[in-house]
């Protein structure tokens, strides 16, 4: 399994590296990319801790030889919010970012599976859909937005909230990576129950968590390390997939005949990344007009991204 990092000297990107270091199966190989001359220092660092997972690190000149027979690319490049700002306020400078790290999966691993993280994420995912459709090499079973903070900081507020054992609270987590987009299926969280009043806190609560960090941070960024957890817990569902295992995970991926072109749903993986996009069942009221409320500004914002490109 050859695994890239885009942005691997960022907050996220060594948060991310390290967990995979760590939790790659024996024989990987970790590709570290940035344009941040620190990169090789990183992959150095890294190699000092003796599992049997190869790091090299690759700096701005270099991104074809990172990314060269790479399985999985996972992208956390770019600009991070400050506090006031929307993810959308990053479009501008991260979209042409994504653009550029894109035509390098084209032109080096067009095969592989490919995890986006770096916002706004519903945009930034058809960024790299059209730029793959314009290379004739889009397979849309390959293109992942990375939404798992969302569903990891749902089973943490909710193991808080009812005080259960968190590693019991599995949390449906639909739509897209940017507030009111971001919705947690709380109806069908199995094992416990919440009043009208639990679910108008607690639906907020996730959606404008990443937020409350940003915030949090004063300035110094948004969420790294609960990130870099999210991204490898999906990179080890992917992972599991290319080796044959039988994994459902939700992300945001392409949809047709959908709510929008792009929506996060359940998702079978396998070899060939999505086998299967599963339902996400049946929603309550609150959660049915949450999501007809968040139509528009998803919409708005996949559009932008396709946009760019045309
Ligand atoms: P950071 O500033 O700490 O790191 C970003 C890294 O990207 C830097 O090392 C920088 O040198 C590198 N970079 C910039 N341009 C590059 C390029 N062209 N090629 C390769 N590397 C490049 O930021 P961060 O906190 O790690 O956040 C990164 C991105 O992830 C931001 O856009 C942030 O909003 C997003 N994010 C997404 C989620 C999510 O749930 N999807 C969660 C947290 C943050
Ligand atoms: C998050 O959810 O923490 C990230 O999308 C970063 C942000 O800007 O909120």
């Amino acid at each position: 399994m050859k695994v890239a990092v885009l942005g691997a000297a960022g907050g996220i990107g060594q948060a991310l590296s390290l967990l995979l270091k760590t939790g790659l199966p024996a024989g990987s190989e970790l590709s570290l990319y940035d344009v941040a001359p620190v990169v090789p220092g990183v992959a150095v660092d890294l190699s000092h801790i003796p599992t049997d997972v190869k790091v090299a690190g690759f700096g701005a000149d270099d991104l074809d030889k990172a990314l060269t027979g790479c399985d999985i690319v996972l992208i956390p490049a770019g600009m991070p919010r400050k506090p006031g700002m929307d993810r959308a306020d990053l479009f501008n400078v991260n979209a042409g970012i994504i653009k550029t790290l894109a035509e390098g999966i084209v032109a080096n691993c067009p095969k592989a599976l490919v995890g986006i993280i770096t916002n706004p994420v519903n945009g930034t995912v058809p960024i790299v859909a059209e730029v793959f459709k314009k290379a004739g090499t889009y397979d849309a079973k390959r293109v992942f937005g990375i939404t798992t903070l969302d569903v990891i900081r749902s089973e943490a507020f909710i193991a808080e909230l009812k005080g259960v054992d968190v590693a019991s609270v599995k949390v449906p987590v639909i739509g897209g990576h940017s507030g009111t987009t971001i919705l947690p299926l709380l109806s069908q969280v199995e094992g416990v129950t919440f009043t009208d009043e639990e679910v108008a806190a607690l639906t907020p609560r996730i959606q404008n968590a990443g937020t409350e960090v940003v915030n949090a941070k004063a300035g110094g960024g948004s969420a790294t390390l609960s990130m870099g957890a999210a991204a490898a817990r999906f990179c080890m569902s992917l992972v599991k997939g290319l080796q044959g295992e039988d994994v459902v995970d939700y992300a945001y991926v392409a949809v047709e005949n959908g709510d929008a072109e792009y929506f996060a749903h359940p998702v079978r993986l396998g070899k060939n990344g999505v086998e299967e996009i599963l339902s996400y069942g049946t929603l309550s009221a609150f959660e049915e007009q949450a999501k007809n409320d968040m139509l528009e500004t998803l919409k708005k914002d996949i559009k932008e991204g396709v946009d760019f490109m045309a």
